[in-house]
């Protein structure tokens, strides 16, 4: 068993290097290669995460393993190659940008791989999902491997802060930008397990998944479980409609520090936020009624004094006694026990 997961390490090198070499030094990659470019990241920094090309070939890859003396069949659990119904096997990732998926010591163990879009793209692939990720495997844990920790981890640490990003393409941005700390998740929500690997390295995190609603949405799930594992947690904002990488190409780095990642908010505050934006108030009963939302989230917080310097902004904003709103606030606590 240990033979078999040693050959799949070796193999993902090996493959790894292939992928960056095809990007790099061939004809095939040369589109990919444009696509990147016109996206903003540089030789250095597609050398720096080994960023690659699987050519838009079935047996590419295969070949290349067979040559080299693997089995097929122990690729195909490696998640290299996929087979088929009726016993054939094939290149799992054809004409995708590859992203290599490093455990925390830094072995490849997947990969992530983006759709190039392109006019000459084939019509199968319209249809094709924009990620694909390696499957799980023998060396693939999704729920306990994150995106650029080995080279974040460091980063991470001198900071005391770690970035949580949403995708592949923000974490390599960020790097390019300077901002090192950063990891992603690899397609999937954030486990426990995670969560609890970012807390062996740092006590705070920022949350930087995208402006849009499935980022929210995530964003609400993340800070839940990233609190549980011990975590301070904060909210960066990012404009509706537009992702860390896209923030970064359009304002460059000095606006993603200044505008972004130093008005990331603490928890309560970004719920508020959010409470405000989704609440239309047009009378005295929408305002009670969000002001009993407000204070069910005030109330969570275990520090009297946060939780005073809250009621103290809400009193203040909405022109209502602070004694109201304490008592108020005290008896929905009471409520809830
Ligand atoms: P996004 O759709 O936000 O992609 O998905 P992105 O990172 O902004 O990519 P670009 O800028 O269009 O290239 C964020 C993450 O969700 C997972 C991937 O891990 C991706 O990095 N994802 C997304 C999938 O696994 N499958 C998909 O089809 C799409
Ligand atoms: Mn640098
Ligand atoms: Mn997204
Ligand atoms: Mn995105
Ligand atoms: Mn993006």
């Amino acid at each position: 068993e240990n033979r078999a997961k040693q050959a799949m390490l070796s193999a993902h090198q090996l493959v790894g290097k292939l992928y960056h070499y095809v990007l790099t030094e061939t004809p095939y990659g040369k589109e990919a290669m444009t696509y990147l470019s016109k996206r903003g990241l540089s030789p250095q920094t597609i050398a720096d995460f080994q960023i690659g090309f699987a050519p838009d070939s079935w047996d590419f890859v295969t070949q290349f393993l067979q040559k080299r003396g693997f089995s097929l069949d122990q690729m195909v659990e490696a998640g290299l190659l996929v087979k088929s119904e009726t016993g054939n096997i094939f290149d799992r990732f054809r004409g995708r940008i590859m992203f290599p998926i490093h455990d925390s010591q830094g072995n490849i163990i997947g990969f992530g791989g983006r759709l190039l879009e392109t006019a000459s793209a084939s019509r199968q692939q319209a249809k094709q999902p924009k990620y694909l990720n390696s499957p799980e495997s023998p060396l693939f844990n999704k729920s306990a491997n994150l995106f650029n920790l080995h080279r974040a981890r460091p980063f991470m640490r001198k900071r005391k802060q770690a970035l949580l990003f949403e995708g592949y393409v923000d974490v390599v941005s960020a790097w390019q930008a300077g901002f090192h700390q950063g990891i992603a998740t690899l397609g999937t929500a954030l486990t426990e397990q995670q969560a609890r690997i970012i807390r062996r390295n740092v006590e705070q995190v920022v949350l930087c998944y995208d402006g849009d609603a499935a980022g929210q949405e995530a964003t609400a799930k993340a800070i839940h479980i990233l609190q549980e594992a011990g975590l301070i947690v904060r909210v960066a904002p990012l404009p509706q409609g537009t992702d860390p990488d896209d923030y970064i190409r359009q304002h460059g780095p000095e606006a993603f520090s200044q505008q972004v990642l130093l008005q990331a908010m603490p928890v309560t505050a970004f719920r508020l936020k959010h409470l405000r934006a989704s609440h239309v108030i047009q009378d005295e009963t929408d305002q009670a009624r969000f002001i009993e939302k407000a204070l069910a989230i005030v109330i969570e917080l275990n520090s009297p004094v946060e939780r005073d310097l809250y009621l103290r902004q809400l009193a203040e904003e909405y022109s209502i006694s602070l004694d109201t709103l304490k008592w108020e606030a005290r008896r929905l606590y009471k409520q809830q026990k």
